[in-house]
């Protein structure tokens, strides 16, 4: 029987990973098939995790440039790959190294919490990182009341609700995720009554007010393994309901209108194989910045996670 060209190309990624010694990671909001091909999937703090632990001598990155830039700041000795160049972050360019510095002198109390979804530039300027499963976690840590907090003004807002510290917020936001409006989640539960609303941080704050819970993509899926969650409506990016739906046959999960990110579509089949025949796109960050950031990266790392979906 002959193969169709997915099957086909599924074959020689498969292949040529094994020559190469590579590993696939790919993040929760990847097209399904891409999904399907990755060693991990997961969410931005598990995947610097994974890519921090791994033995493989090459990192396909399948997400954004961040996220493969994080590798890279972890893994300096490790060829790290970012297969779709245009995949950018739309958040994390708003944002540079020099309006952080200049920031930093309007308040020269306030200790620096950088959203991971930002440049290497910005995490060196940074004293800690976070990603959205442990921001509150990471700001509680931190010896400073004054905190400036970069560059999500929405994430920044959580925050403030969770702590006593004063969160000085960058006016930066998703645009993927501002599209979401209360409208879209109120409508949604008309329709569905028992379902229960699990909506990302990086939502404003009155979709965030309608959630049961606030979660970052990898504690939505724990939370919708669980025995007693049948139904949920999901205020995230869309791509996560393909992980959803093939972890719990059975359950019902309802996306809400528009939320998809254009720069996390970028990678596909095809361009995942041509990174791994022209081991292209090389992600490499200039040693001084690399260090500071890891820095930043580090000190998140040893706090690692402690947000669980409440039962
Ligand atoms: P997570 O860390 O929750 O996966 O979020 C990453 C991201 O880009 C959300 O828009
Ligand atoms: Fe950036 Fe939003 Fe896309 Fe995440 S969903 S990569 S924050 S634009």
């Amino acid at each position: 029987m002959l193969k169709n060209s997915d099957d086909a190309l599924i074959d020689k990624i498969v292949s040529l990973k094994k020559k190469r010694g590579a590993i696939i990671l790919a993040h929760n909001y990847q097209l399904g098939q891409v999904q399907d091909i990755a060693d991990f999937v997961g969410d931005s703090l598990e995947l610097s995790q994974k890519a921090a632990k791994t033995n493989a001598d090459v990192i396909i990155f399948c997400g954004v440039h961040f996220m493969a830039e994080t590798a890279s700041i972890l893994c300096p000795d490790k060829v790290v790959l970012l297969p779709e160049i245009h995949a950018r972050c739309p958040m994390a360019a708003m944002i540079t190294a020099k309006q952080l510095r200049e920031k930093k002198k309007e308040y020269p109390k306030a200790m620096v919490v950088c959203y991971v979804n930002s440049t290497a530039e910005v995490k060196a300027e940074s004293d800690i990182c976070c990603t959205s499963a442990n921001a509150v976690e990471v700001t509680e840590s931190l010896d400073s009341e004054e905190i400036l907090f970069v560059p999500d003004q929405y994430l920044g807002h959580y925050v403030s609700t969770k702590t006593d510290k004063k969160i000085i917020p960058w006016p930066g936001y998703c645009s993927t995720h501002a599209r979401i409006q209360p409208w879209h989640i109120t409508d949604l539960k008309k329709e569905y009554p028992q379902a229960k609303v699990v909506v990302h941080p990086e939502c404003r704050p009155e979709v965030i007010a309608l959630a049961d819970e606030v979660l970052s993509t990898g504690g939505l899926c724990r939370y919708a393994n669980r025995d007693d969650v049948k139904e949920v409506i999901v205020g995230t990016e869309s791509g996560i309901i393909h992980r959803l739906r093939k972890e719990n046959p059975g359950k019902k999960f309802i996306p809400v209108k528009h939320a998809i990110c254009p720069r996390m579509k970028l990678t596909t089949l095809e361009s995942i194989l041509w990174s791994l025949q022209e081991m292209a796109h090389e992600i490499k960050i200039a040693e001084e910045i690399r260090l500071k950031a890891k820095t930043a990266v580090d000190r998140m790392l040893l706090i690692g996670r402690t947000q669980t979906p409440a039962k």
